[in-house]
């Protein structure tokens, strides 16, 4: 682990709220707890090949691994209780390499920076489920205008009806960087081939605990699952260090690439640490505050998860 600096010290501090207002869960994820790895590979269309050197957008086809989750921190949170999801993938480059791409099936985050998200943690006694309460809310809102956007959102989100028809997206502003050195402010998008379905609350109400996972074991029996990459491009006005801003629909758009589930994966351990900061060259983190802060929280989680804690 990293030497503690101001921002490590608030990243375990961040940690340990999550861990005092939904409980810990020894061996879990300290977020998004309950998930399943799956084997993927990735074929690029080139078409972004000029905004990139970063060889999986590019070149042939790459070996992926994808975690699909729920974003509750408590492993037996029921899938219809907790709205937003998450895809995490995984790119293994052909020297060894690797580059994460890690989405959700919300546009936006909650916070601007760390400290407020800390702050809003330290405020809020009804996370649990990842809907606070209606009175919690309108004081947070008064509080924290930032947040407004994203915890409507996250009030209104239906849930999926499969991993396999959810639209997730990377949330953050990256630089992608080309052979001549010329960075264009980019974002990332997952749009699923099969078309996006969501429950009713009334469907949702009579789901299985885990009946995400069930679901996608037996379409993969059934049928591909693949999902399109697009990359939407930001103009000058648009903010890359804002991920509570979502980018004018207006922009233009690359389809870069198909990526395809193929099966579950057999891991022994589930080393992975989906950190969306490491990049390969091609791909660069924007200024946004909240990336850097997410490597250090994750780092804390996976100690702790290794430790069988
Ligand atoms: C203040 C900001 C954030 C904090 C403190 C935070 C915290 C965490 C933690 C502790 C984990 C578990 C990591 C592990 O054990 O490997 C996690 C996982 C995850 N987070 Fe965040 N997160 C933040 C922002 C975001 C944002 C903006 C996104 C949107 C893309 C996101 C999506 C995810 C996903 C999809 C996972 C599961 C990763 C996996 O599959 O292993 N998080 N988060």
């Amino acid at each position: 682990m990293k030497e503690d600096t101001s921002e490590t010290v608030l990243a375990k501090r961040t940690v340990n709220r999550i861990e005092e207002i939904a409980g810990t869960f020894p061996g879990y994820r300290r977020a998004h707890a309950k998930g399943e790895l799956y084997e993927a590979v990735f074929t690029p269309t080139g078409q972004a090949a000029f905004l990139t050197t970063a060889p999986h957008l590019r070149d042939a086809e790459v070996q992926a691994i994808v975690r699909f989750s729920s974003s509750s921190p408590n492993p037996t949170t029921a899938d219809a209780l907790a709205a937003v999801k998450g895809m995490s993938v995984q790119f293994q480059l052909s020297n060894g390499a690797v580059t994460n791409l890690v989405g959700i099936t919300l546009p936006i985050f909650v916070t601007k920076t760390p400290k407020t998200f800390f702050d809003i943690l330290n405020t809020v006694r009804s996370f649990k489920d990842g809907k606070p309460h209606f009175k919690e809310m309108v004081k947070l809102f008064a509080t924290y205008p930032e947040s407004r956007a994203a915890f409507q959102m996250i009030r209104k989100l239906k849930h999926t009806k499969s991993y396999a028809t959810g639209r997730y997206f990377a949330v953050h502003a990256f630089y992608l960087v080309n052979e001549e050195g010329s960075r264009t402010p980019v974002k990332f998008e997952w749009e699923p081939v099969a078309g996006v379905e969501t429950l009713s609350i009334k469907e949702a109400a009579t789901m299985p605990t885990d009946y995400l996972e069930a679901e996608l074991s037996d379409r993969l029996q059934q049928e591909e699952v693949r999902f399109r990459l697009h990359i939407v491009i930001g103009n000058q006005q648009d903010p890359t260090d804002d991920p509570t801003k979502e980018w004018p629909k207006n922009r233009q758009r690359i389809e870069a690439g198909v990526l395809q589930v193929k099966r579950k994966a057999i891991a022994e351990h589930d080393h992975f640490i989906f950190d969306p900061t490491v990049l390969s060259p091609g791909i660069e983190c924007s200024d946004d505050e909240i990336l850097p802060f997410r490597k250090d929280a994750y780092a804390v989680s996976y100690e702790r998860r290794k430790k069988g804690q």
